[in-house]
């Protein structure tokens, strides 16, 4: 059983889908087969996040550096784009999902933007969640972008460099638009970033699953949150747990928490 508290919900989750191609190659098909699995359950983890009242999701589903994989791959991720996008265009529009993308947008395909476009226009006043693709998407690559920009806003004159500061970086990251990612989910077994968010992960708490992301399922979603739910975040400040210096001063216990129960059904 799984238990995920409606209050303490993660505000941004972001998930690394990885494993596609693992999961085909187990099952003896070709690694285009587990992208095709894959989208399925972009599908099903979407759904599962609306319903719980996420704020805002994002899916690291296209990396810059994925562009160099062999042609017939990145043209079969890229079709399952377009196909993702069309057949999910009604759902998003009808559940006030504003669809959003962020990454070297100019380096996608006709056949892409053609959908991804007017589905970004036509939810962009949506509010009950946001869904951002990271496509085409480096986190070095979007720093660098924001650097670019504020060096020429410096170089003209119209900002001093005394006023780039963490915040102002912060405010130009298009991924950060929706708040700093409090959860960011890595299937497929690896421990690492892959240039995911890199900005905005400072103090993300990470989940990693050996779960192939063909096979994760909605359960694996709560577990994660209910992962993220018994953590402490500290933010570099002093944890309630601290034993303090006084005893004069005892730090006065947490409240319970009055938080309501979902029970989820794993
Ligand atoms: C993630 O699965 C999808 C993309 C990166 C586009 P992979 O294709 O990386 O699958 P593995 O990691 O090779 O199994
Ligand atoms: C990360 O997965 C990128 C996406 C999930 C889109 P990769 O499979 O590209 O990352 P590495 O190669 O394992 O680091
Ligand atoms: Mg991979």
């Amino acid at each position: 059983m799984v238990f995920v508290e409606a209050r303490n919900l993660p505000s941004h989750v972001g998930i690394i889908m990885d494993g596609n191609g693992r999961w085909a190659q187990l099952r003896g098909q070709e690694r285009v087969e587990g992208h095709r699995e894959g989208s399925k359950a972009v599908r099903r983890i979407v759904r599962a996040a609306r319903r719980l009242g996420l704020r805002a999701l994002t899916l690291y589903a296209f990396s810059e550096q994925n562009w160099a994989r062999p042609e017939d791959e990145v043209d079969t991720l890229m079709v399952l784009l377009r196909d993702f996008l069309l057949s999910e265009r009604d759902e998003i529009l009808d559940h006030g999902i504003r669809l959003n993308a962020v990454g070297n947008l100019g380096r996608l395909p006709g056949l892409v933007r053609g959908v991804l476009d007017p589905l970004r226009n036509d939810s962009a006043s949506h509010h009950e969640m946001t869904l951002t693709l990271a496509l085409s998407y480096g986190g070095r690559e979007e720093i660098a972008a924001v650097a670019r920009e504020l060096a020429t806003e410096c170089a003209n004159g119209r900002m001093r460099p005394e006023d780039v500061t963490a915040e102002s970086l912060r405010g130009r990251m298009p991924s950060l638009a929706v708040g700093d990612p409090d959860l960011v989910i890595r299937t497929g077994g690896e421990r690492r970033i892959s240039n995911f968010l890199l900005y905005g992960l400072a103090y993300a708490e990470l989940h990693f699953t050996d779960a192939l992301w063909p096979d994760f399922a909605e359960a694996d979603l709560y577990e994660a949150i209910e992962s993220y739910q018994r953590r402490e975040r500290r933010f570099g400040l002093v944890g309630k747990g601290a034993v303090p210096v006084s005893p004069e001063a005892p730090t006065p216990p947490a409240p319970p928490s009055e938080a309501t129960r979902l029970r989820l059904v794993g």
